[in-house]
């Protein structure tokens, strides 16, 4: 079985075709939405993703302002700064790239981000949203996954869905969404004795690790969906992600690629839910 490929650079496309024109339709009305993208130090993955999802906002029509610090900014400069961005009214939302130096707090600053403006979906009180099934903000992430399924038909309701990886960041939120999806979810992570049994029983796969092959051929069950969250380089140093990409393929139905999967899908995630921000504040 040779599976078939979810496209995200595709969906992105096609996703942000529709945000493009929310975003002119709320222009029209004098609401431009806008994204602050604030960054500290000079760590050189952090400077590739802010300056894509600043040009993700320029290419389809939302306003943006990159804020960038030096790696010295101390925690109280910080904070003040997020208090200045919670109060303009230009800006609906407000992503902080992590990591942060080791002297600022990151639980500390998204705390002090309005959870009115948390796009990135990271806030405690977004967090406790989605465990309690309310409206907020999803992270852009695993919102990401849960776009690329609906986009080849498969509803998780009653499927068997394992994530592997209990970040705060996609594991824990992605369990969370595909539980409100009505799938029965199981998380695996560095201290589950036997990932390969778990993996074999599952109809859906999400990857979240950040460590090549941890999904192999021989642990998917035929036709399964594979989702691969990770974003780690070979020895030969091109990107792969967290599943054995050649090997997975040949047996399971659908399959993300890496690049080109959930990579473009996140920061699209992030456009919609800013001008889902914008479309509140406008009313
Ligand atoms: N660092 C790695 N991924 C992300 C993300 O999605 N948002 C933010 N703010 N920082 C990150």
């Amino acid at each position: 079985m040779t599976a078939q490929l979810i496209d995200g650079v595709a969906l992105s496309k096609k996703i942000r075709a529709e945000v493009a024109g929310r975003a002119a339709r709320l222009t029209a009305r004098g609401v431009r939405p806008g994204l602050a993208v604030v960054l500290v130090g000079d760590n050189p993955a952090s400077q590739v993703y802010v300056r894509n999802k600043v040009k993700a906002c320029e290419e389809n029509g939302l306003h943006s302002v990159l804020e960038k610090y030096d790696a010295g900014l101390s925690e109280a400069e910080l904070l003040a700064r997020i208090g200045a961005l919670n109060d303009d009214p230009a800006i609906h939302g407000i992503l902080v790239q992590l990591p942060l130096p080791p002297h600022i707090d990151a639980h500390k600053v998204i705390e002090a981000i309005s959870p009115a403006k948390d796009v990135d979906g990271f806030h405690v009180g977004s967090a406790g949203a989605l465990m309690v099934g309310q409206p907020g903000f999803r992270p852009c992430t695993p919102y990401g996954c849960m776009k690329m399924l609906e986009s080849i038909g498969c509803n998780p309701k009653g499927k068997h869905a394992v994530v592997i990886g209990r970040s705060n960041i996609v594991g824990k939120p992605m369990a969370m969404l595909l539980l409100q999806a009505s799938a029965t979810v199981t998380v695996c992570h560095s201290a589950t004795p036997d990932l390969a049994f778990h993996t074999r029983q599952a109809d859906i796969v999400v990857a979240a690790v950040g460590k090549r092959n941890v999904l192999t051929a021989d642990m998917v069950k035929p036709g399964a969906v594979v989702i691969d969250v990770g974003m780690n380089r070979n020895d030969e140093g091109k990107l792969c992600g967290d599943v054995d990409f050649d090997g997975v393929k040949e047996v399971a139905g659908w399959i993300t690629p890496v690049p080109g999967g959930v990579g473009p899908m996140t920061i699209t995630m992030l456009l919609v839910n800013t001008i889902e921000s914008a479309e509140r504040a406008a009313g």
